[in-house]
């Protein structure tokens, strides 16, 4: 058996509507839908070599992380790959050398985890593909699937168009195992988004996303809290078709408060925003107001904030930022994004 090897480009996403929450019963399913952009310009890069063999009854693997090794990593790999052993005889019966690495610079707090999962998944899928002389298929929702058992949101990054996860009444083929693609025309302005995103705090979080989603279980307002969701994708979708911006900001900024009113309403409770998130959101709601211009925010389970803007405006967006709000962001650190492009294979 001859060696494999594939690459793939997978960038990370953003949610509109959060997915903050797991069912209690099956594996990584959400507690409601969610619907997320793709950001093109913040990608990982991850190369799988599959070598003979591994005839350990376990995933055998090597992981390097910017050319060096990364326990906390390795061992969300481990667990992603004893997921998936079962169904992927490429992860039972080689040795996996995996390499990845972020176009964004470590140290800025942005979860890597979406991109990192996303490559992996395309590259796994496609190379069992190839393993297996095309008795399985990869399809992205092959991989959507998978990507999701290494992490929740990763599973929407192998889109380039906004990506759905989680059965919900609005969209038909829609599944709690895998993303699909929103498939509706978008009207303009909501058709090309940009991101940028303030770098508020870099260092690590107190709390966990999988720690955070832990904490909405036996949560008396949690319940509430997923129908919020549920209707609020119906609504951003509606909001989608039509291009309609207003609607569009209320529901985005109203679904990332909700997700910081959710950690505040644990027990016990937390708070990830930091003095400058609040800062910038209320720069944003006093420009927005005195401008007219459509921007808004959306945050992350972090302190750092995604300033999100319809492309015609980006050089009064880009103006505002660096002028009024760089001096919140760490180091005036920010990066710019817009949405588009999905995943890209970056060997033959
Ligand atoms: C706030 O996907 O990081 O970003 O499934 O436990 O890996 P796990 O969690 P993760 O949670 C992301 C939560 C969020 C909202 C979202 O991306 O929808």
């Amino acid at each position: 058996m001859s060696n494999l090897k594939i690459s793939y480009r997978c960038p990370s996403n953003i949610a509109l509507i959060k997915y903050w929450g797991k069912k209690a019963e099956g594996i990584q399913l959400p507690a409601n839908a969610s619907i997320s952009l793709t950001l093109s310009d913040l990608y990982a890069e991850t190369t799988i070599s599959a070598v003979d063999g591994n005839i350990s009854g376990k995933p055998s693997f090597s992981l390097l992380l910017d050319g060096k090794p990364k326990k906390s990593f390795e061992t969300k790999i481990q667990h992603f790959l004893e997921r998936i052993w079962d169904q992927y005889s490429i992860v039972r019966e080689m040795h996996l050398q995996i390499e990845t690495s972020n176009n964004f610079p470590h140290g800025t707090g942005i979860a890597s985890s979406a991109a990192g999962f996303g490559a992996l998944a395309l590259c796994i899928s496609e190379l069992e593909e190839e393993y297996t002389n095309g008795k399985y298929k990869h399809t992205v929702e092959n991989a959507s699937k998978i990507a999701r058992l290494g992490s929740g949101s990763a599973c929407r990054s192998v889109f380039g168009k906004p990506a759905v996860w989680g059965k919900h009444e609005y969209f038909d083929k829609s599944s709690d195992e895998y993303a699909i693609e929103f498939d509706y025309e978008i009207a303009f302005p909501l058709n090309q988004l940009n991101d940028a995103v303030l770098i508020i705090d870099a260092g690590e979080k107190t709390v966990s996303s999988s720690e955070g989603h832990g904490l909405l279980s036996g949560n008396p307002y949690a319940e509430a809290r997923y129908k919020s969701a549920t209707a609020n994708l119906s609504k951003i979708a509606e909001a989608l078709k039509k291009g309609n911006i207003h609607h569009f900001i209320h529901i985005v900024e109203s679904e990332a408060l909700q997700l910081h009113a959710m950690m505040m309403l644990s027990n016990p409770y937390y708070i990830l925003m930091r003095p400058g998130t609040l800062a910038v959101i209320e720069k944003i709601w006093k420009f927005r107001e005195q401008t007219g211009l459509p921007v808004m925010f959306t945050l992350d389970a972090g302190a750092n904030v995604h300033v999100l803007y319809p492309d015609e405006y980006t050089e009064q967006i880009v103006n505002f930022i660096e002028n009024e709000l760089l001096l919140f962001c760490q180091n005036r650190t920010y990066l710019r994004s817009r949405t588009g492009r999905g995943p890209e294979k970056l060997t033959n």
